[in-house]
């Protein structure tokens, strides 16, 4: 008999016996995974084997909503979106070193003081070890049961038999699976591990929190698929030589996604940062060329932070376009905006466009910020001083409100900011407590703040 294809391409689907780097099917490189095969046979019809009917339900329902568990680690439960959710099944990623195992074990501390019976499964560091981190984050007195263990089938006896409210698992690459033939970290093993607890969170009403670790590519390790297997997807990211975390909801059945907390990174661990609009800000220097502030939500709360730009001449024939923080491609965009709606080239000089304090922005509210600190920057002209910015390009030049204006007046006035600069037609009901500026085009906003266009 041959042997049975144990191979699948993910980009077409097609089976291999062997694995190679490209597929044949279809062309793609890097695509074929290891997959062990269902057999299957006719799911309908005859010869088919009959299933047991499935009673169905109504939508409408008595019950209350599952009482959710508050850690006491606000920024924590904000992106949880208010608790932790009895039986559900959280992955946590982030880079290696980012500090998600600090984070965790802090959470479990919280969650264990808070009445959660909680357990911290290590498989990469001994219990030794991770008392030692306890012990420095001073959480020794915390009723956390530790266990060092990778192998599945003795972690989930072990939470059988416990009947804890919350297991830890640190880290899904780390866990090995008897029933899978591939080595620990492979992606057949993520998976199994990963499809084995959440079932196990389900079936048990235990809620199981994953540490992932994430790859170059800025995916999870292992197989997208752990991320559709969970409820409640958190990245924790940081720049290198920065103290703030971030952790960042991108995907919760239990609450708002694009939620986030903010932490800084001490000597004895992660502390809350419950302001982050004035840590973002809290080393800016005085108004300079290039630098503005942009009035941002992320999640549910605003956030002010500052966009640098530096605009030079190049000395090499491609110019370069540099951005940390902020998309490229909506960099290049709004460069082009600028060119074709109000005639100022950038061809020939550098551009480079910085987040200051490491956060990442997406929103397109900032915009305006952008172009704005571009503008400053190659005019060499600063922005009016505390003055706040928001607003979206759209291709024609135009400035289109953006949602929650007020909000973001509101968190510029709490910070000791006077002024906005803001699209005509921003929805803003009486007072707003600053002196709103507001354009209707690009042309018009540099005609006025920069004398031309
Ligand atoms: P860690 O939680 O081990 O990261 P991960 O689990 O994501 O790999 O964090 C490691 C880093 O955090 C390490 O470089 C040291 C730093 N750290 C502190 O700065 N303060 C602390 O109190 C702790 C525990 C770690
Ligand atoms: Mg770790």
């Amino acid at each position: 008999m041959a042997k049975p294809p144990a191979f699948v391409c993910s980009a077409c689907g097609a089976l291999h016996t062997k694995w190679s780097g490209r597929c044949d099917a279809c062309g793609e490189w890097n695509t074929i995974t290891e997959d062990v095969p269902i057999s299957t046979g006719p799911a309908t019809g005859l010869g088919a084997k009959r299933g047991a009917r499935i009673q169905l339900s109504d939508l409408s329902t008595d019950e209350a909503p599952p009482p959710r568990t508050a850690s006491g680690m606000a920024e924590l439960d904000r992106v949880l979106g208010g608790g932790l959710v009895p039986a559900s099944a959280v992955l946590v990623g982030g880079d290696p070193g980012i500090g998600k195992s600090t984070l965790l074990l802090q959470a479990a501390a919280s969650f264990a003081r808070a009445g959660l019976k909680a357990i911290y499964v290590s498989g990469e560091e001994a219990s030794a070890q991770v008392r030692m981190r306890a012990q420095r984050l001073g959480l020794t007195d915390a009723p956390v049961k530790l266990a060092a263990e990778t192998n599945l089938r003795d972690i989930l006896t072990m939470l059988e038999a416990e009947k804890p409210a919350l297991a830890i698992i640190d880290s899904i690459q780390t866990m090995w699976s008897d029933q899978v033939g591939s080595a620990p970290g492979s992606v057949s093993q993520v998976r199994a591990a990963a499809h084995e607890l959440t079932s196990f969170a389900k079936r048990h009403g235990v809620a199981v929190i994953l540490v992932g670790h994430v790859t170059k590519e800025g995916t999870i390790a292992g197989p997208r698929v752990v991320e559709h297997m969970v409820d409640t997807v958190l990245y924790f990211e940081g720049e290198r030589g920065h103290q703030f975390r971030i952790l960042r909801a991108v995907k919760n059945r239990f609450g708002p996604a694009e939620e986030i907390g903010v932490f800084e990174m001490t000597g004895g661990g992660l502390a809350e940062v419950a302001n982050p609009s004035a840590l973002f800000l809290s080393d800016r220097e005085d108004p300079a060329p290039g630098s503005v502030v942009f009035a941002g939500i992320e999640g549910t709360r605003p956030v002010l932070c500052e966009f640098q730009a530096l605009v030079a001449p190049s000395p090499h024939s491609q110019a370069r376009r540099s951005t940390v923080g902020w998309d490229g491609g909506r960099l290049a965009m709004i460069l082009a905006v600028l060119e074709a709606r109000c005639a100022i080239p950038f061809a020939g000089l550098d551009v480079y466009l910085n987040v200051a304090g490491g956060l990442r922005i997406s929103e397109p509210a900032a915009d305006l910020a952008v172009a704005l600190a571009l503008l400053s920057a190659r005019e060499d002209i600063s922005v009016p001083p505390q003055t706040v910015v928001f607003g979206e390009i759209s291709l024609s030049g135009a400035l289109r409100p953006v949602s929650q204006t007020e909000n973001r007046l509101k968190e510029a006035q709490k910070l000791g900011f006077s002024a906005a600069i803001a699209p005509a037609r921003s929805k803003l009901s009486g007072d707003a407590g600053l002196s709103v500026r507001k354009y209707k085009d690009l042309t018009e906003l540099v005609g006025d703040l920069f004398g031309a266009g």
